[in-house]
């Protein structure tokens, strides 16, 4: 597989959208209609990230979004302590194929799917086995740490052998020194107003799980689903370490993001790193 490098789309970004600050500032209509990726179910009514302190308001599906106890993101902290408990092992056998787009607000990809969620990439703890269903990007960061909001977090979202949401992995992006091997790999970002592309490529998850030390140390808590309806039931795992990605790459990715950070939300009953 040779895919174009990272260096040769920051080149051509000034091109492929002139002036991505100023799109920011306007919302696509299709913008509030597009859900996370982690809700399978799009018929729902719209919201915005902008609103994200009345989504209840919206329609009574969302109720949770006001009234859950557990829901996501929430601030975290070293003072939390990092997890002893849970530690995920990692099945990512690469590299994997799938479809590469974005999401609405930002880069996204999707596992290739013939039915079968066991034969995806997985992850293990407790006796357990969650598929990976894909991952997205959100700018900026949804967890902070230590009242430190990186740029951006990067989703993994996890699903049992039925196909539903059980588990996040969440690696926070910061610019750093060098180029990460992890975004080096991926084609040219789509811009967030092209929702329709969907890229077939092949890519390895292990450059990532590299950079956050496959997530030898973490946070890990009970939360939700960031988007409407917010649903409860998702282990999160936060990993200490950034990933961090090179000066570029990062405005690369930011480039082709809208704001998609859901207010943090306070800590209740998530039972954090128990
Ligand atoms: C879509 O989500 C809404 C809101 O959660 C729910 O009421 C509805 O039953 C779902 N529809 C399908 C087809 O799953
Ligand atoms: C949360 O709020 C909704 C809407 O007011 C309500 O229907 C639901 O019963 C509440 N949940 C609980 C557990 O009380
Ligand atoms: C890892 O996942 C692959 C499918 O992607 C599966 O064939 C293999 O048995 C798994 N290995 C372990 C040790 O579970
Ligand atoms: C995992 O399974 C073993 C054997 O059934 C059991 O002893 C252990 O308590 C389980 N661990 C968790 C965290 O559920
Ligand atoms: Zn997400």
């Amino acid at each position: 597989m040779l895919l174009p490098s990272l260096l040769a789309l920051t080149a051509l970004l000034p091109l492929g959208s002139a002036c991505p600050q100023h799109q920011n500032n306007k919302l696509s209509p299709l913008r509030k209609r597009t859900a996370d990726p982690s809700v399978s179910n799009n018929s729902s009514p719209e919201w915005a990230y902008e609103a994200s302190y009345n989504w209840h308001t919206i329609h009574p599906s969302y109720s949770l979004c006001q009234n859950g106890t557990q829901q996501s993101p929430i601030a975290l902290s070293l003072s939390n302590g990092l997890s002893l408990n849970h530690a995920p092992t990692f099945n990512y056998s690469s590299p994997v194929s799938g479809n590469f787009y974005n999401w609405g607000y930002g880069p996204a990809f999707t596992v290739a799917h013939d039915g079968d969620w066991t034969t995806h990439p997985s992850i293990s703890y407790d006796n357990e086995t969650l598929y990976l269903k894909g991952w997205h990007i959100h700018a900026p960061a949804d967890h902070s740490v230590g009242g430190d909001r990186s740029k951006a977090e990067l989703h993994l979202v996890h699903v049992d052998s039925s196909g539903d949401e059980r588990a996040v992995l969440a690696l926070r992006l910061d610019p750093g020194n060098v180029d990460s091997a992890f975004f080096t790999q991926l084609p040219s970002f789509i811009p967030f107003t092209e929702l329709d592309v969907q890229e077939p490529i092949e890519m390895d998850l292990t450059p990532a799980m590299e950079d956050v030390k496959w997530f030898n140390e973490f946070w890990t808590y009970q939360g939700s689903l960031t988007s409407p309806p917010c649903t409860e039931g998702i282990r999160w795992f936060v990993a200490r370490q950034i990933l961090f990605v090179g000066v570029g790459q990062m405005q690369g990715v930011l480039g082709v993001s809208a704001y998609s950070a859901r207010a943090e939300q306070e800590v209740w009953l998530h039972r954090i790193n128990e």
